[in-house]
């Protein structure tokens, strides 16, 4: 080390050794540039499913599928919005549906913008819970509110209703006054059965 030439400049009386960079370094500089064309020519070409936005599109389009195959096909009903309702990891799936689809009209947090405020006590079209999964189903107002049945999975109708449901009363600060009329509270989830001690009760 020490026979290594020293740079000429100096501070503070403090020097510098002149040493090469070593070889393994320079072949990785080389090799990586070399590389960076290929790499480039496959991953941003615009050839579908290679980026990793795509294969992060597949992914959440599999794990959606996965999950639908757990819940099977639900019905647009009120039991069943109430039933979801109630188990927050199914609402979380209706709050994606609702930020991707919904806030444009209704505000990030339902607090309504063109559409109306569903924060707050009072509905338009709504008087049961199974109305809000047919406002999101076949539209309202004209069309004001796209009907969404030819564009989301029946499941995904009835897990924003679900979500939606559970909006109502937080009456997010600085939302759309309120609309039409104040409704009656939405019914209590039924009770859950227990699978394991419905097994025990029939053996
Ligand atoms: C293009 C704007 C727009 C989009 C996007 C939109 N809505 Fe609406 N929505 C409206 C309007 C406007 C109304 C009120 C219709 C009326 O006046 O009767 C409404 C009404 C509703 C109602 C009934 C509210 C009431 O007071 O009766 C619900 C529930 C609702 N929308 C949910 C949704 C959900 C969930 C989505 C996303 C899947 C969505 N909306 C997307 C504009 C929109």
């Amino acid at each position: 080390m020490s026979e290594a030439p020293k740079t000429d400049h100096a501070y503070d009386g403090i020097e510098e050794y002149d040493n090469p960079l070593p070889g393994w370094w320079k072949w990785l500089f080389i090799a990586s540039i070399v590389f960076s064309p290929f790499y480039w020519v496959y991953y941003h070409n615009g050839a579908k499913g290679r980026s990793i936005e795509d294969q992060y599109g597949v992914a959440l389009a599999e794990n959606t599928r996965l999950q639908f195959a757990e819940i099977g096909d639900l019905k647009l009903d009120g039991p069943t919005i109430a039933k979801f309702m109630a188990k927050d990891s199914w609402v979380k799936v209706g709050e994606s549906v609702f930020r991707a689809n919904c806030v444009s009209c209704h505000g990030r947090e339902g607090e309504g913008k063109v559409g109306p405020n569903l924060t707050d006590e009072s509905f338009k079209n709504v008087s049961v819970l199974a109305d809000i999964g047919k406002v999101i189903n076949n539209g309202a107002g004209n069309g004001a509110m796209p009907k969404w049945s030819n564009r989301l999975h029946m499941n995904e109708i009835v897990l924003v209703s679900a979500y939606v449901a559970t909006l109502r009363g937080q009456n997010v600060e600085g939302g759309r006054p309120a609309e039409g009329r104040e409704i009656p509270p939405w019914p209590e989830p039924a009770a859950e059965e227990e699978p394991a001690a419905d097994e025990e009760a029939k053996s």
